[in-house]
């Protein structure tokens, strides 16, 4: 804090504490000086400290107006004057400094406050969706302009839309496959989104063309292997639905998908609820088969157990891994990293 300069009264002219003593000449020097004292204070402290000082209960210029009522007539009158006229000089000018140091410390403000719009920006960090929901994104975009519709289920599923409907009876050797999160005897995690297949045809008549994308989860951890993860699911009830019409539009996905013309095998093999069923492989860049799906024609007895004449109608469906379409997607050989959500994996999908 800096010494106040202006609360020196010493500049000042010694003037005697008798009115009566005093004439105008001496009092205008006075008042000259006292408007000079206020002209350099530099902070409001020091401005009211000399405004106590010049006009306060103490201050001479009181002294000498208490002084006014043992006056007379004429001298009355012209002291009078003469001390109006004092009083309002250091009041403008008290009045005029505040002012000047009001807006000098506004100005002081805004001055450290400025900023400079040259200086460079602070990188935005832009977020984007997870590797796993544009993969999602991807192969719904192709079936919903096939003419699919986008159908979900619950993942706390019954014992009955998992397995029991789905043709796989409690002492089915395929429930073992499915390492089950069970919360009792009749709830557990959904192990796949064929549930929803159960759920869409018991609520809907033929046709039907729905995708379903989902979590499902598994007991079972590794480096393929994660105990949630996504399937999207297909499934397609028609009076004329064959198998030779699953292939073609599974070979168009494919090779939409993955955007270059592919080598696809359907491999027969075995799911409860499809009859025939197969396992759909893609040749790799090494001439290596890799698994991407299973599939085959809806079982007669689920189509029955959803209230589907199994004479009239047919319908085919599919189901795939969608990490798994990830990882072959961007290449990458780690199922677990999707889960991680760790910024410098992530990052690199924006
Ligand atoms: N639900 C099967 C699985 O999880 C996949 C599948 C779906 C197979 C539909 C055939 C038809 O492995």
């Amino acid at each position: 804090m800096t010494t106040p300069v202006a609360t020196d009264l010493s500049a000042l002219p010694t003037l005697s504490s008798t009115l009566s003593e005093l004439n105008e000449s001496q009092l205008n020097e006075f008042t000259a000086g006292a408007e000079a004292l206020i002209a350099q204070t530099s902070d409001v402290a020091s401005l009211q400290e000399l405004r106590v000082q010049l006009t306060g209960k103490k201050s001479a210029l009181t002294q000498w107006s208490k002084q006014m009522g043992s006056l007379d007539g004429d001298a009355k009158k012209t002291y009078g004057g003469w001390l109006h006229s004092v009083r309002s000089r250091i009041q403008v000018a008290l009045g005029a400094q505040q002012e000047q140091l009001a807006a000098q410390a506004l100005n002081d403000k805004l001055a450290s406050e400025r900023i400079d719009i040259t200086l460079p920006a602070r990188g935005a960090q832009k977020g984007h969706l997870h590797p796993v929901t544009m993969i999602t994104q991807r192969m719904q975009q192709f079936f919903v302009q096939a003419g699919f519709n986008v159908a979900t289920g619950p993942e706390v599923e019954s014992d009955y839309y998992n397995f029991e409907a789905l043709n796989i009876p409690s002492h089915h050797p395929a429930r073992a496959m499915h390492d089950t999160f069970y919360f009792d005897a009749h709830y557990l995690l959904r192990t796949h989104t064929s549930p929803v297949q159960i759920r869409t045809m018991e609520q809907s008549a033929p046709p039907i063309r729905i995708i379903c994308p989902g979590r499902v989860y598994r007991n079972d951890s590794d480096q393929t292997h994660s105990p949630m993860f996504h399937q999207l699911e297909g499934l397609m009830v028609t009076e004329s639905s064959t198998f030779a019409e699953l292939k073609g539009l599974i070979n168009e996905f494919l090779e939409a998908f993955f955007g270059k013309a592919l080598t696809v095998r359907f491999r027969p093999s075995f799911f409860p609820f499809t009859e025939p069923s197969a396992e759909v492989d893609i040749l790799d860049d090494n001439g290596k088969w890799l698994e991407v799906m299973g599939c085959g024609m809806v079982h007669p007895k689920v189509l029955t157990n959803c209230g589907i004449d199994a004479d009239k109608y047919t319908g085919f469906a599919f189901g795939m891994g969608i990490e798994r379409f990830a990882m072959l997607y961007y290449g990458i050989d780690d199922l677990r990293l999707f889960f991680q959500n760790d910024v410098r994996f992530l990052k690199q999908f924006g």
